[in-house]
């Protein structure tokens, strides 16, 4: 793995087991793990320090020769722009020198074959870490054409089912969206990770013409638009939508003539779609807020709620609202759910809601599967009913939240839903148990991706299990237990992200 940051002088290797004293004291090396593996590279560090050579675990100023395997220049002086500031080592070497130097026994004379090649016009400009857990991804979008685009094409790859496709498109917008300023030519993107083929051509095609030609013809497709058009129905997924354009059901209208029989969330998503197609504003979800908070009080007091989702990552709108639920007492957040709705319901503020009773059991259930999205959690999914009266009463000074956060001030009706006086607004409610609460903070936080990858870096760097519930230690055979999202950063080698930069 590539070191997260410019780390601290590291002590060196010298008198550790198996391993000579330095014999040259004026080299010190580095082998770079990009392209070489990390076991080939600790077969060869080992082999090095063997012989008497001082080779570094980690990446520092006090390097002096840096060796790659496969890498240009240009990439290795890439992946150390991501290391230092200013300063770079003496020597960026091929690997030819290394096996020779160890065929040797010493360091061999440097030799221009030895050298990496790096021309000025060779030099990338950005470099970001791999993992999308490894950045911090804010809200400021410089490359949203290019984004947009990719996401598009993320999207149609999901409605059509093809997930591996979709990740692939979605990491790549990811690695766009972390970069500080727009890109302008295809060589910025040089050693840049993620980027397949594919989405290097979309982002040509964009660079050249303004615009993607393959994203275009997608949003135009017929599919495609029937797919959103359906999958705009909450309770609808892709593979519903597929079915039903595959019996000749493109849009709305054609599905209240074909007497197809609706669940229950899909009757009550084809009654409140437009509003449910309308993003939520962080005002109305301040108003909601306000609403689960008195909920919660009042069925158990000390009971804790915090705004997880989009809204926790600090974006203005969403497609939903979530909430996570929790008691400082385990076990007293048991029955909590039913309560909670029950009082939501009873003041009339639920259009709909289905309740999942939580199924997770760590004694039975075992850590979590890392690829696995779905958790256990008591939940409830709803419809909530936003009147005005609640809009302008939370608004109200008198009811403000004490940390005076509520921005909004006179009441403004609701453009789409013209003279209504209330909007459908979907919110999700996640009860968990106080000792989970942490993961549970995280999990639901989001964004999806973010998830994924915090999933896939504890899985593949860490060997660990990462679910809303638990980290797993599998080499340990060990829950590691956490009280905040900063003690889970730390158990999985992470810098602490905050909620404000996964915005992935
Ligand atoms: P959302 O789908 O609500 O996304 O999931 P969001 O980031 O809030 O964005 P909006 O709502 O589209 O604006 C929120 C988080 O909850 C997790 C997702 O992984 C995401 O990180 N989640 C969602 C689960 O863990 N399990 C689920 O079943 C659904
Ligand atoms: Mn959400």
């Amino acid at each position: 793995m590539v070191p997260l940051k410019r780390r601290k002088v590291v002590p060196s290797r010298v008198g550790s087991t198996g391993t000579e004293p330095n014999k040259f004291p004026q080299v010190i090396l580095f082998l770079l793990e990009r392209k070489m593996g990390a076991s080939r590279r600790a077969f060869l560090s080992q082999l090095g320090r063997k012989k008497g050579f001082q080779v570094e675990e980690l990446f520092s100023e006090s390097v002096t020769h840096v060796i790659s395997e496969n890498n240009c220049g240009a990439e290795v002086r890439t992946w150390l722009d991501s290391q230092l500031r200013g300063g770079t080592p003496a020597h960026l070497l091929d690997i030819s020198w290394y096996t020779e130097s160890m065929k040797a026994g010493h360091p061999v004379e440097i030799l221009d074959r030895h050298k990496l090649q790096t021309s000025e016009a060779e030099v990338v400009v950005f470099s970001v870490p791999s993992y999308a857990c490894q950045r911090r991804t804010t809200l400021e979008n410089h490359n949203a054409v290019l984004t947009d685009a990719l996401a598009l094409l993320a999207e149609n790859a999901e409605l059509s089912e093809e997930e591996g496709r979709g990740v692939a498109f979605r990491r790549a917008a990811a690695v766009l969206k972390a970069l500080p300023r727009p890109v302008t030519s295809m060589t910025e993107l040089r050693g840049l990770p993620c980027l397949g083929d594919h989405s290097l051509r979309v982002i040509k095609d964009i660079l050249e013409n303004g615009a993607s030609s393959e994203a275009e013809s997608t949003k135009q497709s017929e599919r495609y638009k029937a797919l959103k058009v359906l999958t705009g129905i909450f309770g609808v997924g892709a593979k519903t939508a597929d079915r039903w354009i595959r019996e000749g059901i493109l849009g709305l209208q054609q599905l209240q003539e074909s007497g197809q029989t609706l669940n229950r969330a899909q009757q009550a998503g084809l009654e409140h779609y437009d509003d449910l197609n309308q993003p939520v504003t962080k005002a109305d979800a301040d108003v909601i807020s306000e609403i689960v908070e008195r909920a919660v009080v009042s069925v158990l007091p000390g009971a804790q709620m915090t705004l997880i989702g989009g809204f926790r990552r600090g974006k203005l709108s969403g497609h939903d609202v979530d909430f996570l639920i929790t008691h400082p007492e385990e076990g007293r957040e048991v029955g909590l759910m039913p309560k909670v709705v029950s009082w939501l319901e009873s003041q009339g503020f639920l259009l709909y809601q289905k309740t999942t009773r939580n199924s997770y059991l760590e004694s039975k259930d075992g850590p979590g599967r890392p690829s696995s999205n779905m958790d256990r959690f008591e939940r409830c999914f709803s419809i909530f009913k936003l009147t005005e009266k609640e809009r302008r009463r939370t608004k109200h000074p008198e009811t403000a939240t004490e940390n005076g956060l509520r921005t909004v001030s006179t009441p403004e009706p609701d453009p789409h839903t013209g003279h209504k006086l209330w909007r459908a607004v979907r919110v999700d409610l996640v009860v968990s148990p106080i000792s989970q609460f942490a993961f549970a903070l995280l999990g639901w936080t989001g964004s999806k991706l973010f998830e994924r990858e915090l999933r896939r870096w504890a899985g593949h760097e860490r060997n660990m299990s990462l679910s809303s519930h638990a980290l797993y230690d599998n080499k340990q055979r060990i829950y590691l237990r956490a009280t905040s999202e900063e003690e889970i950063f730390a158990h999985l080698g992470l810098e602490f992200i905050p909620p404000s930069e996964r915005n992935t």
